[in-house]
């Protein structure tokens, strides 16, 4: 696996709303390697505070040697992160991790809840550029219109149907995005990328496990190292054992995870 610890330029800073910004970054190395699905860890600051790196999935790359994440300010390191200025230069480690495995045999549906959107804007560009007949399904679903709604563009902007619902009904569809996901058409071939809380991906893996779909998860635990060095980010295997969900994931196939129903 190729990574990358890149020192990379804040091109671009964008306040989305109140708490999700995001950052578009100069990254000619690490941009021409990474596929979707795949993170970075970013230094955050120029102090020991905090002293590890943060994960953060590539949102998108440009062909002018960019990426862009997007984040929530959580605590800390995103807060020092959303303060960072044009110009400005920020220790990067990437790409980490394996992506999402696209199956172009099957009908592909993304499904993203919060924060979990970002990663699969890179991966419905890249199923449009390489299989441009097999334009994804797209379902989001966040708390509301505020936090859902700047994110939702980038994907009708490349053309994409977009199905959405909000757990306030202020935008699209009032409760779970599993509902909305229930009600579509997929037929009998569909693979879903999904990226989101834990019970949300738990509920649509059951709905695939039920149709027979396929299903990749990207899993987010915490993270120290990023790199399969330390024992930080372990998830139980299905074939018994653990795996680290920063070198063998953060993707998984639902089937091969311990799902705590
Ligand atoms: C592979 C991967 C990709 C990620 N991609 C994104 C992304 O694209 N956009 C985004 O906004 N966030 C993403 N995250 C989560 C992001 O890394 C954390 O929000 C960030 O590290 C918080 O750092 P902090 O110093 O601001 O907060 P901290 O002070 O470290 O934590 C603040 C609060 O957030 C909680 N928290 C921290 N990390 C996580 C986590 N991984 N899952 C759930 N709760 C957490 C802590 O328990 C604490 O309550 C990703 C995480 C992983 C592992
Ligand atoms: S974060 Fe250290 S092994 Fe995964």
């Amino acid at each position: 696996m190729s990574q990358i610890q890149e020192k990379t330029q804040v091109i671009r800073l964008e306040q989305l709303t109140s708490d999700i910004v995001r950052l578009t970054l100069d990254a000619p190395e690490i941009s021409s390697i990474a596929s979707p699905g795949q993170f970075v860890m970013i230094r955050t600051g120029n102090t020991s505070d905090p002293l590890l790196r943060r994960p953060f999935s590539i949102s998108q790359t440009s062909s002018d040697g960019s990426f862009q994440i997007l984040f929530k300010v959580v605590g800390r390191g995103t807060s020092l992160l959303s303060h960072c200025r044009k110009g400005e230069y920020l220790s990067v480690l990437g790409p980490l991790g394996r992506g999402y495995r696209i199956d172009p045999h099957r009908l592909a549906c993304l499904v993203g809840g919060g924060m979990g959107i970002a990663p699969l804007l890179f991966l419905g560009k890249t199923i449009m550029r390489k299989y441009p007949d097999q334009g994804p399904v797209v379902v989001l679903g966040a708390k509301n219109r505020e936090e859902l709604a700047p994110l939702i563009d980038d994907f009708a902007d490349l053309g994409l149907k977009v199905h959405v619902a909000t757990d306030d009904g202020s935008l699209g569809h009032h409760g779970l995005l599993t509902d909305v996901l229930k009600a579509l058409d997929l037929g009998p071939q569909c693979t879903t990328y999904v990226c989101g809380p834990k019970p949300m991906m738990t509920a649509v893996h059951l709905f695939c496990r039920s149709k027979h779909y396929g299903c990749q998860v990207s899993v987010e635990t915490s993270m120290a190292c990023g790199m399969g060095a330390c024992l930080g980010c372990i998830v139980p295997l299905e074939k018994g054992g653990y795996g680290h969900s920063c070198s063998d994931g953060p993707v998984f196939d639902a089937e091969e995870l311990v799902w705590s129903l």
